[in-house]
């Protein structure tokens, strides 16, 4: 991939420029291949790192040489003259602020930092863009979050749902939501805020609940971990698909005037119940017993048909599919779900559920992918990532751990 390459494309003023900062996180990466599906020349910032960090997007790069319409730039939110310098030289028709220290348990570990990239930073982009006078011609998508309602005040909520945010990443984008309507007002920018429930995906990072549970779900199969711990399970969250909220930013862009919109299912699920849809997914009934932090899931049957077909879907080479049966078997009566006291939150939000009939009827958009296919959809990409983990090991390979928390 090629870093800080100012070419654009000649498009004759007919092909639109999109700047997307978070390229390299889950949205980032699906609304890449969206604006490129659409034509547009899209631009990322990405951090520097010591190790690649691009494998989300790695699939759509092409050499600009032969006619990629896809740059990367490096930057940080944090660096206001780099973001300026960033927007001078791209000059981009959209700009998608996605970047954001985005876990929540995280914020309250490093709350300056967070607030310094997720509150400043999106001040920063909309400052550059008034500096060089761009105001009239870029038009601005902020990450807003269902985070902002916390400790919800209505159920379900709407974009008319007062806020009352729970964490300091919670609070620092309330910041960002009202710096975002200011230099709208103040202005007459085309800024808007698309205020999105969780939305998941098989490219989620590994640390958010749902992929630390399709990522446990497989290990274990595999026999690779033996259980999951996690923290509060009673905690519901209205859970949609990436991929259904990237179409639902694009569009809101391509209004004819600056509005906000909640993006959200309107359908809650407890965590509860996403395990035991993800034990299902793999043939393992999984039952919860106990409470506080001596609950846990035991698994108390299991359907070899169901796994021997998901089995079949990643291509288990036959030598290997007894071995596995053989450890789905010995799960049987096992607790393969703990709870870990660290991973409950200082304050927490305990229920969101999102109203998304603005968005339906003046974006006409609506989600395609129910919790199930989800469930599905991570638990298929994590089954083939652990599978060739566990094809490595029995070889005599020496996997290491990874130590993320
Ligand atoms: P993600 O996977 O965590 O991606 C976050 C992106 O921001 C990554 O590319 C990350 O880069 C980048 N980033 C972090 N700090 C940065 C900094 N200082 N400067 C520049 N880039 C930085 O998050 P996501 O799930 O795609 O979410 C995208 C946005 O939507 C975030 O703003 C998030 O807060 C918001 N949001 C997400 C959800 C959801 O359910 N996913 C719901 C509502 C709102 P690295 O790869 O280098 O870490
Ligand atoms: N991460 C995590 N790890 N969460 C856990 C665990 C665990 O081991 N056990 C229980 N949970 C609970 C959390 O306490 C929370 O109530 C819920 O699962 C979801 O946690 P996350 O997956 O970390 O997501 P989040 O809802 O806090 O935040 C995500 O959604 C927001 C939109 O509402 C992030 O993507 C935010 O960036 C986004 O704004």
């Amino acid at each position: 991939i090629v870093f800080n390459d100012y070419r654009t494309v000649d498009h004759g003023g007919t092909m639109k420029r999109a700047l997307i900062t978070g390229v390299t996180g889950q949205d980032g990466s699906y609304l890449t291949e969206l604006l490129l599906s659409k034509g547009y020349e899209v631009h990322g910032i990405k951090r520097r790192s010591s190790l690649f960090n691009t494998e989300r997007i790695d699939h759509v790069y092409n050499d600009p040489h032969e006619g990629g319409r896809f740059f990367l730039h490096y930057g940080d939110l944090t660096d206001s003259l780099n973001v300026t310098e960033i927007i001078q030289k791209v000059k981009p028709d959209e700009i998608y602020n996605l970047a954001a220290q985005s876990h929540v348990a995280v914020s309250f570990v490093q709350p300056e930092y967070t607030a310094n990239v997720d509150a400043m930073g999106t001040l920063r982009i909309l400052e550059s863009v008034r500096l060089l006078g761009l105001q009239d011609k870029v038009k601005i998508y902020q990450a807003s979050t269902s985070e902002l309602f916390g400790k919800a005040v209505e159920f379900p909520q709407s974009e008319n749902t007062p806020f009352y945010p729970r964490s300091p990443y919670g609070v620092a984008k309330l910041f960002a939501y009202w710096i975002t309507i200011n230099y709208r007002e103040a202005y007459g920018m085309f800024a808007c805020n698309g205020i999105l429930f969780n939305h998941e995906s098989s490219r989620r990072g590994e640390t958010f609940v749902t992929r630390k549970i399709t990522r446990g779900v497989t290990r274990i199969l595999f026999g690779l971990d033996k259980k999951i711990y996690l923290g509060n399970l009673n905690a519901k969250r209205d859970f949609g698909h990436a991929q259904d909220y990237v179409k639902g930013m694009y569009l809101i862009l391509q209004q004819p005037r600056p509005d906000d919109y909640v993006l959200a299912t309107g359908i809650t699920t407890e965590i509860r119940e996403f395990i035991a849809l993800a034990f299902d997914e793999v043939g393992l009934t999984v039952k919860f017993q106990g409470e506080g932090i001596k609950e846990c899931g035991i698994v108390i049957s299991y359907h070899e048909d169901v796994l021997l077909s998901r089995l079949q879907s990643v291509h288990c080479a036959p030598e290997h599919k007894e071995n596995i049966l053989q450890t789905a078997r010995a799960c049987l009566n096992k607790v393969v779900v703990g709870i870990d006291q660290r991973y409950f939150r200082p304050s927490e939000v305990d229920i969101l559920i999102g109203d998304p009939t603005k968005a339906r009827e003046k974006l006409g958009w609506e989600p395609q992918h129910t919790v199930k296919d989800i469930v599905s959809d991570m638990i298929i990409s994590d089954l083939e990532k652990n599978y060739r983990e566990y094809v490595l090991k029995t070889r005599g390979f020496t996997m290491s751990r990874s130590c993320g928390i």
